[in-house]
């Protein structure tokens, strides 16, 4: 039996608005994701783990040609009804587990997997998947949460401080390195390099957004003026930018690596 929750939702995830420099990350995170597909009208584009199909309505609207890939009953039905509200066209929308897509090869001009892929079982089988279906010469973008990032280093070394040196109790809930118990991989540069090199010759790798959830950084930037915390979160997504390993984000992005086909005699 798969251990995966058919009827799962959004409500344990990271809330995408309560403060600035999430909102931040959360658009900056989209925006680039849909950006690596290179969308555009007749482009055919896969979201895999398409969730409540926001990103897949976007690209739609932007002339792509659209179908979302989930898994989750309870996401396939707001889906269906965010879609059925929807004026213009709308994506297609499929069930299915991102291991086993239900397409033929080549049959998209991109796939792309935003925010989910530590949530999958078996994410090798995925990421093979998304480049078996994607054409040759087009786009596999996967973004995903960086657990290695400036953010994660950081917190660690406060909290080890406050526990060992001064030895003060360890802290209840979460914490910001830990990966959250719906994950079953805890992802970073490195092996993001490992799976995606596998099947995709990578040739886009970039960092997004410095410092988010810094509890002293996030309050800062919550009380800073409008244009001042945008001139600040622009900076820091810039210095991301340069040192992909520290950001918080990460999206590595290329084209599928083909096997020969073995012709017959
Ligand atoms: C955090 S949500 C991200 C959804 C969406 N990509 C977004 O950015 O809003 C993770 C999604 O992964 C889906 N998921 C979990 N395991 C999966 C698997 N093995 N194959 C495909 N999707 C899966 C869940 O149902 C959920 O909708």
């Amino acid at each position: 039996m798969r251990v995966v929750d058919l009827d799962r939702d959004m409500s344990d995830v990271i809330p995408t608005g309560t403060t600035r420099d999430s909102e931040y990350v959360f658009d900056r995170m989209t925006q680039a994701t849909l950006a690596a597909t290179r969308p555009g009208p007749g482009r055919r584009i896969l979201d895999v783990a398409s969730g409540f199909g926001q990103d897949a309505i976007e690209l739609q609207t932007r002339g792509a040609w659209v179908v979302g890939a989930e898994p989750s009953e309870r996401m396939m039905a707001w889906t269906r009804m965010k879609s059925g509200e929807a004026s213009g066209p709308v994506p297609g929308w499929v069930q299915a587990w991102g291991d086993a897509l239900p397409f033929a090869d080549d049959s998209f001009d991109a796939a792309f997997c935003k925010g989910a892929l530590d949530h999958f079982d078996q994410p090798d089988t995925a990421i093979a998947e998304m480049a078996r279906v994607t054409r040759p010469g087009g786009r596999v973008v996967l973004t995903i949460a960086n657990y290695d990032s400036f953010t994660c280093r950081a917190s660690r070394v406060v909290d080890d401080l406050t526990e060992f040196a001064l030895n003060r109790p360890m802290r209840r809930g979460r914490r910001h390195y830990d990966v959250p118990n719906d994950h079953f991989t805890r992802y970073d540069l490195a092996l993001m390099h490992e799976q995606l090199e596998t099947h995709v010759a990578v040739d886009h790798v970039e960092g997004l957004s410095l410092a988010w959830g810094l509890p002293i950084w996030t309050r800062t930037i919550g009380h800073l003026p409008a244009g001042l915390a945008d001139i600040s979160l622009r900076t820091l997504d810039r210095i991301a930018r340069y040192a992909p390993s520290l950001a918080d984000v990460l999206i590595l992005a290329g084209t599928p690596l083909k096997k020969a086909v073995k012709k017959g005699c």
